[in-house]
């Protein structure tokens, strides 16, 4: 076991249960997790706390809508998230629920102490809401009008309120982030003191237009607003403020990490609420950029979003993990593709780390009977092996300090290349053609074995069931695995290997593309989908209103004699015989159009179509790549299909 190292403390947001978490969400908890899961085998006593924010007005519409009650609707959502964590593996210590009495009584008990302090006073809000958000913003706040975060648009609202005195702390707040590296990168620092230098209100802490949430210990009418509510999840799930035990172990916290967009109420409202308490401050809050795809935002209402379980299903939690923790740089923002993910999985890790280990186990087998066996020899390429290969575990802790995931994989692709390379380099299926070179084979499939045991304990915070496979196929299942033992290169022992399953089969990545769109396309809720369509521009009623209507039969259709897109229709509208022509040849036939009623725009101006005299014109409408018919009720009186 590593030595002790004292604690460390790391937290996830608290996702809403508004709908099911997508890959953007994922993310953010991969990380903490490989970061808690890295700690721990460095030797630290972690906790590592997750969560869901339940209350709020968005959850009590979206309960009302689906007929249900809040506690209801988010109980089955959060079981959900539950799930989801437990099918990727995620190590959390704690999962803490904004709804548990345990949160609720605690979060009272620290409006009571900020009030009793001065800090909670009663006044009047007047400001511009965003419902999705929760959130009031000032004129200067919004962006082309809309609400900041989230680009939606915003509403006047107006109610009595209880105020935290965040104004108060103003001074106290750009000193802390001045003087200290609670908040990185420096750009992110410089934004928050300039936001901090334009005078910060006091903020609003509890509202009474709805009623799904904690209510305010001094007074039922109103409940805890939002922030307060939620921000305080990080010590309330310690315990405080009646159960010191967890609380003076773990607090202050070491890292809370957190999306880009809610840095701001991490690095301004939560100091200021714990200065409040009188509170030591957390180390760090770190933002990290957001998972976009090529349209942009992933969001449900788009129905653009990506589902975890459907890639965990096809490829594995590890694949996953390696990919999001691999491909993205910490605190910017990444697309995310299919096919970007395809390749990693196919170069990095059926390439690159499985075929290191199917090669050295398969050698093994074929060249000493399975036996990992013992190094007697060593030459330059050797020694340059070992030294990538030793040195990694350095490299990696100071790209960890750093929360540069994808550079510590890096560092630890590096020793994996170099040991594909050492096999092409010493060629070992020639060495065992001669008796004489069998103690340079052994090396060679000693220093292989000892690679992959170094690699099995570095990837090991990242892919843990992959160190897992790796190190049963190596025959090392019996050991512990520890981070110390990743600068030891002679620890291999006769083990006996033993070859698996491939552990990242190769992928046929056009065929993956293909499914792999189905499945994501079908998936799509179409109920939850609402993205605006992209429309002409509005008409006013008047222009509307000049348009006369009247419903004719098809008596007669056929093509038109010199142009493939158009049809010629006669048409019997009350007492009148006209001639239309629309061009929709491409998405009927004359035939399935004859005996149709149809609804025509009767005073269009005639023109003439390729030689033919049009009056009126038939009403289609688009849908989606479809053209399709306003009525399709047949003379009779049946529909027609
Ligand atoms: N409930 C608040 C957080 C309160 S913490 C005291 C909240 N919830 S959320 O569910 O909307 O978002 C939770 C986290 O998910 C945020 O950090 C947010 O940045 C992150 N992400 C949501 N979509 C994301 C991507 N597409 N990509 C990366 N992270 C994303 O905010």
């Amino acid at each position: 076991m590593a030595e002790k190292k004292g604690t460390y403390y790391i937290t996830t947001p608290i996702y809403y249960p508004s709908s099911n978490l997508h890959i953007g969400h994922t993310y953010c908890t991969v990380m903490a997790d490989a970061m808690a899961r890295f700690k721990r085998l460095c030797g630290y006593d972690v906790r590592f706390l997750t969560g869901t924010d339940e209350h709020g007005q968005k959850i009590q519409t979206i309960a009302e809508e689906k007929g249900v009650t809040p506690q209801e609707y988010v109980d089955g959502v959060v079981e959900g998230i539950k799930d989801l964590w437990s099918t990727m593996e995620i190590s959390y210590d704690d999962f803490i629920r904004t709804t548990e009495d345990r949160h609720v009584k605690r979060v009272q008990a620290i409006f009571n102490k900020m009030y009793e302090k001065g800090d909670i006073y009663k006044g009047e809000y007047e400001g511009l809401y965003c419902t999705p958000c929760e959130s009031f913003w000032t004129e200067s706040q919004l962006v082309d009008g809309c609400c900041p975060d989230c680009g939606r648009p915003v509403q006047k609202a107006k109610e009595e309120a209880y105020f935290f005195k965040l104004s108060k702390y103003e001074d106290k707040l750009i000193d802390l982030l001045e003087n200290t590296n609670f908040l990185e990168p420096e750009s992110r620092r410089n934004e928050m003191l300039g936001f901090i230098r334009q005078g910060l209100d006091d903020l609003c802490i509890s509202r009474s237009t709805f009623d799904w949430g904690i209510p305010v210990p001094i007074d039922e009418k109103h409940v805890i607003y939002v922030w307060l509510d939620a921000l305080t999840n990080y010590i309330t799930a310690l315990g405080y403020p009646d159960d010191p035990e967890l609380f003076e172990k773990y607090w202050p916290v070491d890292v809370h990490l957190v999306g880009k967009e809610i840095v701001r109420f991490h690095s301004i409202i939560w100091p200021a609420m714990l200065m409040s308490l009188d509170l030591p401050l957390p180390k760090q809050v770190l933002g990290h950029g957001w998972l976009l795809l090529e349209g942009g935002k992933m969001s449900k209402s788009k129905g653009n979003v990506v589902d975890p379980v459907t890639l965990i299903d096809r490829y594995g939690i590890d694949a996953l993990k390696y990919f999001l923790l691999r491909e993205y740089t910490f605190g910017q923002d990444g697309i995310f593709t299919n096919e970007v993910m395809l390749k990693r999985m196919n170069y990095d890790l059926a390439n690159d780390l499985g075929n290191l280990l199917s090669r050295t186990v398969s050698m093994i087998e074929k060249y000493n009977g399975g036996i990992v066996p013992d190094a007697s020899t060593e030459d330059d390429i050797d020694r340059d092996l070992k030294a990538i290969a030793v040195g990694a575990a350095a490299k990696v802790e100071a790209q960890m300090d750093k929360f540069a995931f994808n550079m510590a994989l890096e560092e630890i692709w590096v020793v994996i290349r170099r040991a594909n390379k050492y096999i092409d380099e010493k060629c070992p299926w020639i060495l065992a053609k001669d008796e004489a070179k069998k103690p340079e084979l052994d090396t060679c499939l000693h220093n292989l074995s000892e690679v992959l045991r170094i690699v099995s304990i570095l990837i090991y915070p990242f892919m843990h069931t992959t160190s897992d496979k790796i190190r049963k196929q190596m025959g090392l299942w019996y050991a512990d695995v520890a981070w110390e033992d990743a600068v030891e290169f002679e620890m291999m022992y006769q083990e006996k290997v033993k070859k698996g399953e491939p552990i990242f089969p190769r992928l046929d990545i056009e065929k993956e593309l293909a499914e792999l769109e189905e499945l994501q396309n079908a998936s799509k809720d179409p109920e939850e989908v609402n993205i605006p369509l992209e429309l002409k521009p509005e008409i006013e009623y008047d222009d509307f209103d000049k348009i006369d209507f009247r419903v004719g039969l098809i008596e007669k259709a056929e093509k038109h004699p010199k142009a493939d897109k158009l049809l010629v229709f006669q048409i019997k509208m009350g007492t009148e015989r006209r001639q239309v022509i629309s061009g929709v040849a491409e998405d009927f036939t004359p035939e399935e159009m004859v005996g149709k009623k149809v609804i025509i725009v009767a005073n269009l101006k005639p023109r003439k179509l390729r030689g033919l005299e049009s009056r009126g014109m038939i009403m289609f409408a688009e849908n989606g790549e479809r053209c399709e018919i306003v009525t399709t009720i047949a003379e009779d009186g049946s529909v027609v299909d």
